[in-house]
């Protein structure tokens, strides 16, 4: 089985892996060994700070070896076809997880290996962030119910907030920009899928979206690959600004959320992302343990 989507794992799957996820945060010796004599690849065409170190953290927790391995070293798609790349790693390791600029890319690569592949992020999603969020959610309060409203560029970490909320039970409202709403296919497809009660709703008012939500959660307003674009989406986003005064019309107990790398005083401010209620590194910390259930799901 792959992990392309958030999706794939159906909401029971989800639902397993998140269980398993919060096991081995309060237990990590539970899965110690687990995987051992597994070899797992993760394979970066982009940079990576949080999902390199708490990848190669969780394998090497469970027992089994990481290899990294970067585009310029292996011309994903360059020095030799997509589909051949997949077809030789697969001669050597059991798992495969790329971060990729082409979503495309981890079709063609899930295609030609018999091995997991794991979305480490792409143009369309970034699904193992998803889970990491929803269990931090799950810290704060039940996921079936709540109200995370998502401000900012519909992208990849939007669009897998959709599909995996819709699946748990969380409703999320999104505010984005004229033109940068998530793709309609995803928020078709989170409808779709959504359990009895979680509602999705697209709009452009960042107050509406965040009133009263039980989260508030934003992005970089130029994701990796979109530098060109930073200093036109900089002024279009403005308004979209997550600082204390907008934070402040959230749920009293509100939490706020970010993904990571945040660009502080673009698209959140240090009041908020330092805020006594911001959880943005206990987000960082589960996309390790998120990881371990993942991998155990797929490979244990
Ligand atoms: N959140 C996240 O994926 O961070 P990195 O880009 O540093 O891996
Ligand atoms: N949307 C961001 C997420 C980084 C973790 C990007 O794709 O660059």
């Amino acid at each position: 089985m792959d992990f392309l989507s958030v999706t794939d794992l159906g909401g029971d799957g989800l639902a397993e892996v998140l269980a398993t996820a919060a096991v081995v945060k309060a237990d990590p010796g539970r899965a110690a060994g687990r995987l051992a004599g597994r070899k797992v690849g993760l394979f970066f065409e982009k940079p990576s700070t949080r999902t390199r170190v708490s990848c190669e953290v969780a394998v090497a927790d469970l027992g089994a070896v990481p290899l990294v391995l970067k585009q310029d070293e292996v011309g994903l798609g360059k020095r030799e076809s997509v589909a051949d790349v997949a077809r030789t790693l697969d001669r050597y390791l059991d798992v495969l997880a790329f971060r990729v600029f082409r979503h495309d890319d981890l079709v063609i690569l899930a295609e030609h290996a018999g091995a997991p592949v794991i979305n480490l992020l792409s143009d369309l999603e970034h699904p193992c962030q998803a889970l990491a969020d929803l269990q931090t959610l799950a810290e704060a309060r039940p996921l079936a119910g709540a109200t995370l409203a998502f401000v900012g560029d519909g992208n990849n970490v939007c669009h897998s907030l959709l599909l995996g909320g819709a699946l748990c039970g969380v409703s999320l409202r999104v505010a984005s920009p004229p033109g940068y709403a998530p793709a309609p296919e995803i928020v078709e497809r989170a409808r779709a899928l959504a359990v009895p009660g979680a509602a999705v709703e697209i709009g452009e008012d960042p107050e509406a979206a965040v009133r009263g939500a039980d989260a508030v959660y934003t992005d970089v307003w130029a994701s990796m690959g979109q530098e060109a674009e930073a200093a036109e989406r900089r002024r279009l986003f403005q308004p979209y600004q997550v600082d204390e005064r907008l934070f402040g019309l959230a749920g009293p107990a509100a939490i706020f959320l970010h993904c990571l790398p945040a660009h502080r005083g673009d698209e959140v401010t240090d009041g908020v992302a330092d805020h006594e209620r911001s959880r943005i590194f206990d987000q960082a910390e589960n996309r390790m343990h998120a990881f371990k259930a993942l991998l155990l799901h797929l490979a244990g």
